[in-house]
């Protein structure tokens, strides 16, 4: 069993996983209408990866005795100005995802609760990779994706992308 506050701050965080999966459709949905099928790509998986981390943290929770409860997703309500803005929306909702996950690491460390921060080293590391990986593709984006030519590699790049399942995340 797991502190409530603690359970109720992971619980929450399952909603915070599926909203970047509803917001990396929505990137996605984007990039669809503007013909760059590698973005949307991209995003799809993006999503998908997401979903495995709501999944991850549903599963501890219900291996540690809490009952699950859903809220709403709320709608991702962006507008995209251009082609580098939701890139820039990406690394930003990483960088408030990070906040989040240190927040219930930095609860979990107040009250001793080893388990809890045991799993969440993983979601730690993962962070760290997504805001890289955000990152990259605005510098990648910035540098390239102004001209067609660099635009159409860039789509292309991104349209190999394999997804990964995360089951090598956390053991449970
Ligand atoms: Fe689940 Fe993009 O962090």
């Amino acid at each position: 069993m797991i502190d409530k506050k603690i359970a109720k701050l992971v619980n929450e965080q399952v909603n915070k996983e599926l909203y970047s999966a509803y917001l990396y459709l929505d990137f996605a949905n984007y990039y669809a209408d503007e013909g760059l099928d590698g973005f949307a790509h991209w995003y799809e998986i993006q999503a998908q990866e997401e979903r495995d981390h709501a999944m991850m943290m549903r599963r501890y929770l219900i291996d540690n005795g809490i009952r699950v409860t859903f809220d709403a997703i709320a709608k991702p309500d962006k507008k995209y100005a251009d082609t580098t803005a939701p890139l820039k929306a990406g690394f930003e909702h990483e960088q408030y995802v990070t906040s989040l996950i240190n927040n219930i690491y930095n609860e979990a460390f107040a009250i001793k609760d080893f388990k809890t921060m045991q799993f969440l080293d993983w979601f730690i590391k993962e962070q760290g990779e997504e805001e890289k990986n955000a990152e990259d593709m605005i510098k990648k984006m910035e540098l390239f994706g102004h001209d067609a030519k660099g635009l159409y590699a860039l789509n292309q790049e991104l349209a190999a992308r394999v997804y990964t399942p995360s089951a090598t995340g956390p053991a449970m």
